[in-house]
């Protein structure tokens, strides 16, 4: 009994650790400073400290990004997250896409964003009140023009 114990946690830490030396590409891209997003200070402030980790090729990647099996999810979200709004390239996005965006950012202030898992290790990333209604008013989207439901 024991031993098939011990083989188990073997096998776990086997795994474990070979896991580990799986490449994950966990690089920020060089994107040209002007494309990046122009807003007011206020604004960029709240985008920087709750939305650029992912959204942005300037992410601040956290020990825990290092550590397999967790280091996928957290590379899965940057690169998702990225594909849908990058702020580092959003000047070069049409004014279709901005405004695609801005109705969505006016949504996931409110609904979804940042992730919750995220706000569990970065509690200084919550949205306050406050900061969701200065990204609204940046949307310069009406409520009667988004569909909040999930
Ligand atoms: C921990 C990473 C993370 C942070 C921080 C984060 N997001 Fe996201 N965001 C994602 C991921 C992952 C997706 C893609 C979700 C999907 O695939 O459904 C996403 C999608 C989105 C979308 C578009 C898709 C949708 O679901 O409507 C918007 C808009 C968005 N995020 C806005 C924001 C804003 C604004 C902030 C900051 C207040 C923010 N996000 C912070 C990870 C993040």
């Amino acid at each position: 009994m024991k031993n098939t114990a011990l083989k188990v946690l073997a096998v776990f830490v086997f795994v474990f650790l070979a896991i580990q030396f799986i490449k994950l590409d966990k690089t920020n891209p060089n994107t040209d400073k002007s494309k990046e997003i122009v807003a007011s200070a206020e604004v960029k402030n709240i985008l920087k400290n709750s939305c650029f980790d992912c959204h942005s090729n300037d992410t601040k990647w956290p020990w825990y990004a290092s550590i397999a099996p967790v280091s996928w999810v957290v590379t899965e979200h940057v690169d998702s997250a990225r594909k849908w709004v990058n702020f580092s390239e959003w000047e070069s996005y049409d004014e279709a896409k901005k405004l695609k965006l801005r109705k969505l950012i006016y949504r996931e202030v409110a609904l979804a964003m940042p992730l919750r898992m995220y706000v569990m290790a970065h509690p200084n990333a919550a949205l306050s009140q406050a900061d969701k209604e200065s990204i609204r008013n940046w949307t310069a989207v009406k409520a009667s023009d988004v569909s909040m439901r999930d």
